[in-house]
């Protein structure tokens, strides 16, 4: 049994467009658990860090101006093969193409705005949690039992 974190992250429009709670439903319903939290405005560096692969590609500095023009919701999640599990829930990256069901199936338009992002292998997810959470994230058990009676 692989268990994995992914980084996933609320882009703008998701937030903007009040998507975090659904999103948040998706992967909480899939069975992964939150384990790294924070809404936040990304900085200039931070998003240029974060996308560094992409520098090169012409996109890069529209995709660096939309990430930093309104906050983030920065998330990390745990579970086995939570990498290859959050991308599938997510749908591919152009919207056009995602599966309905999907949550850039059912909620994307444009490949600009995608409304999500998820770390694309353990390497990847590794990077991203250092650069977003500094590698921190929290220890517990979920159990439903405890809190419900
Ligand atoms: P990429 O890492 O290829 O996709 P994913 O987010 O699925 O890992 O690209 C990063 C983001 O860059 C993508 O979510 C949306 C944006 N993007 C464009 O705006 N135009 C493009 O042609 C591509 C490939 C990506
Ligand atoms: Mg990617």
């Amino acid at each position: 049994m692989a268990i994995e974190q992914t980084f996933v992250m609320v882009k703008p429009d998701g937030v903007q467009r009040g998507l975090m709670g659904e999103i948040i439903s998706r992967f909480e319903r899939k069975g992964l658990k939150l384990v790294a939290a924070r809404l936040m405005q990304v900085s200039r560096e931070l998003a240029e860090a974060h996308y560094a692969e992409h520098r090169e590609r012409p996109f890069f500095s529209e995709l660096v101006q939309f990430i930093t023009s309104s906050p983030v919701l920065a998330m990390v999640w745990e579970g086995e093969n939570a990498v290859a599990v959050a991308r599938s829930l997510m749908g591919k990256t152009n919207p056009a193409e995602a599966a309905p069901g999907t949550i850039r199936g059912d909620f994307g338009l444009t490949i600009g705005m995608n409304v999500v992002h998820g770390s694309d292998s353990p390497e990847s997810a590794a990077r991203e949690i250092q650069l977003w959470f500094d590698g921190e994230t929290l220890r517990y058990d979920k159990s439903v039992e405890v809190w419900i009676r």
